[in-house]
């Protein structure tokens, strides 16, 4: 009776926002009961993007899961034999030179995606890697900040678990030989992630060197502002939008190629066909690259409010400005989903 509730900070150290959601379990109810956001100034220290995210968020909970992503990480799809969960453990560790091709120190870690059949009995891997350096470094930044960390997760696998706490049909879930995927894609400041889930489990994934801050430069350049002030530009002008959009409109031409060629590989490959493209992320809010992407990837697509059919308290969460940020939640959300497994 007294037992105390299970809550989970979600803490999304993104390169231009850091951003925090706290996820409360009431009964089996996933509830955000917090969110804080800080936007990173040039040159600013992530530690007191994070002090301060903690300090204005007024959290109830210490326990903290953050994400990784970016050339410290490594993520590999494998097929391999059916075995139990030490046996993979230990067969992981032993190709571990064939999966990160480094000298550094790296830590391993995998997951089955989906056990083998009678008629093919080979299983699917995923399988993650970190530099172990960076994985120790943040996990003690965290901590000198006052908080614990419980785990450390890859941003690309935030966005797969923040549908499933969120989006997921009830049908996805059914295990078969469903061939329509749904791609997950996030574009954030300096990378644009995207995972393809299929029958509720991710089958491709990716990151793509694109996002917002290209935008930003390309408004800067084009106006001859610098970058701050192209930002407010980018973000709110109306007088200059004609301006940023031809502007901006190389850069998610890039972007749009990356993410056909990603679509068209995993399709083929997979032998799929991805019907419903879910976009995130601020560098989405850029005034029209939203529909941009959408005329490009020629797929049914639509803008990702994590938040949908999340049970908000709102004694304790400011929700306008949640709500205004909705669309660059979605790491920090997948982040704290965890605690439904805690
Ligand atoms: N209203 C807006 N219009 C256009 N761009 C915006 C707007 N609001 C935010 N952005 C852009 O969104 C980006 C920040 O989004 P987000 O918080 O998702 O990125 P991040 O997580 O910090 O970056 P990354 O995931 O690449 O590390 C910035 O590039 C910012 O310029
Ligand atoms: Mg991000």
């Amino acid at each position: 009776m007294f037992r105390s509730k299970k809550r989970v900070v979600g803490l999304d150290l993104g390169s231009s926002v850091v951003k925090a959601v706290e996820i409360t379990l009431e009964g089996q109810e996933p509830v955000i009961t917090g969110f804080s956001r800080a936007e990173l100034p040039p040159g600013g220290s992530v530690d007191d993007a994070v002090k301060q995210v903690f300090k204005e968020g007024r959290f109830r909970s210490k326990r903290v899961v953050s994400g990784v992503s970016g050339q410290d990480t490594v993520v590999r799809y494998l097929s391999m034999p059916q075995m139990s969960d030490s046996e993979l453990q230990q067969a992981i560790q032993f190709e571990a030179d064939k999966i990160v091709a480094s000298d550094e120190d790296f830590i391993l870690d995998c997951l089955p995606l989906q056990r083998g059949t009678a008629e093919d009995p080979e299983m699917s891997v995923l399988v993650a890697a970190c530099q172990s350096e960076r994985l120790n470094g943040q996990a003690q930044m965290i901590q000198s900040a006052g908080l614990l960390p419980i785990a450390i997760d890859l941003d690309l696998f935030a966005l797969a678990n923040a549908w499933e706490l969120c989006v997921m049909p009830v049908s996805e879930s059914v295990e078969g030989r469903d061939t329509r995927a749904t791609a997950l894609v996030d574009v954030g400041s300096r990378v644009t992630s995207i995972n393809v889930m299929r029958g509720g489990v991710s089958c491709f994934s990716r990151e793509i060197p694109i996002g917002g801050a290209n935008m930003t430069q390309a408004v800067a350049r084009r106006l001859s502002l610098e970058g701050f002030e192209a930002e407010a530009v980018k973000r709110t002008s109306e007088d200059h939008q004609a301006e940023v959009r031809t502007a901006i409109g190389p850069v998610l031409e890039d972007l749009a190629s990356e993410l056909m060629l990603s679509m068209d590989y995993v399709e083929h490959n997979e032998g799929l066909t991805v019907t419903e493209v879910l976009l995130s992320g601020g560098g989405v809010l850029a005034p029209g690259a939203a529909e941009y992407v959408e005329q490009a990837v020629a797929r049914p697509t639509r803008l990702w409010n994590p938040l949908e059919g999340l049970r908000v308290d709102v004694n304790r969460v400011d929700v306008e400005e949640l709500e205004a940020w909705a669309p660059s939640l979605v790491v920090a959300v997948g982040l704290a989903s965890r605690v439904v497994n805690q």
